[in-house]
């Protein structure tokens, strides 16, 4: 089944009102571990890479895996490039075999988010089979080396959304509504829900289908992950917890285990904690069976 771009899933996913899981990961046991969790789940899957881990596994080893990984696995599973700001890089992976590619030109002025978005989209597009996302507002946290302070994020203007999908030739829209990425100060998060609808309202009034990609999963409540995806969301992007939870699970093995020297236990016990999370969101996400 398997190499696919987003951009074919989540408009299945946006019309059965699930959202496809966005999952980051930085190395390639957390990949397995990942992949082993939406099969189980027979659920669509993209798999994410910020451009640090993408740069320090090598473009080349990371798209051998997973190009051989979904091949074999009896689901869609797509390969995104997260926040990149470089839009040579953004190309650069295009040609390695990414199938969906994000520009974040987001904190440059409106202008010129659109001009370096279109030449990431039109270089993708040439080549076929990639999709590519790009970002309105700006959302608050720390991905990877990207760090936006809350009193500089700004949310995203939905007549702006607009104009931008049809400037740019956009496939998917990551609108800033106030979710953040990292770990939340309050345990319920000012979500502007308002804003989302009306994002998707405006889309669908103007016969557009662009999915709508949801930042900042980790630390949101059920409830809110739950209204987001009714209200169009339909990528939702996990990465810290995932960091948390395999740096949590090798912690707690070797403190276990401290006389202990066989890696492959290890790994396997991280693996299975990775697993075990991503469980968590399928089951949130309502993706379990759609693949
Ligand atoms: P979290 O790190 O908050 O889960 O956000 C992930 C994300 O949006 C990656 O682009």
């Amino acid at each position: 089944m398997a190499i696919v771009n987003a951009r074919e899933i989540l408009q299945k996913a946006k019309k059965g009102k699930y959202a496809v899981g966005a999952f980051n990961i930085t190395n390639i046991i957390q990949l397995e571990g990942v992949v082993e969790a939406h099969v189980e789940a027979q659920a669509p899957l993209i798999i994410q890479t910020s451009v640090s881990p993408a740069k320090f596994l090598g473009e080349s080893v990371l798209v051998a895996v997973y190009r051989e990984i979904a091949a074999a696995a009896p689901i869609p599973v797509c390969l995104h490039l997260d926040h990149c700001q470089d839009v040579d890089y953004c190309k650069k992976c295009a040609d390695f075999g990414w199938t969906n590619i994000m520009i974040d030109a987001s904190r440059e002025p409106f202008e010129e988010n659109i001009r370096r978005t279109k030449e990431v989209a039109d270089y993708c597009h040439k080549i076929g089979g990639i999709t590519v996302e790009g970002e309105l507002g700006t959302v608050a946290g720390v991905e990877d080396q990207i760090k936006v302070v809350e009193d500089e994020s700004k949310l995203c203007d939905p007549e702006q959304a607009l104009e931008f999908i049809r400037r740019s030739n956009v496939d998917l829209l990551a609108p800033a509504i106030g979710t953040a990425h990292g770990v939340y100060k309050t345990k319920n998060p000012k979500v502007d829900f308002e804003r989302l609808d009306t994002i998707a309202k405006l889309l669908e009034a103007n016969k557009m289908d662009t999915p709508l990609v949801i930042h900042g999963g980790t630390g949101l409540p059920v409830d809110t992950v739950k209204r987001l995806i009714e209200l169009g969301g339909s990528k939702f992007n996990v990465s810290t917890d995932l960091k948390h939870t395999w740096i949590d699970a090798t912690y707690q093995y070797i403190s276990a285990n401290r006389d202990e020297y066989d890696p492959g236990k290890l790994d396997k016990f991280a693996k299975n904690a990775i697993k075990e999370k991503v469980r968590e969101w399928i089951d949130m996400f309502g993706s379990a069976g759609k693949a």
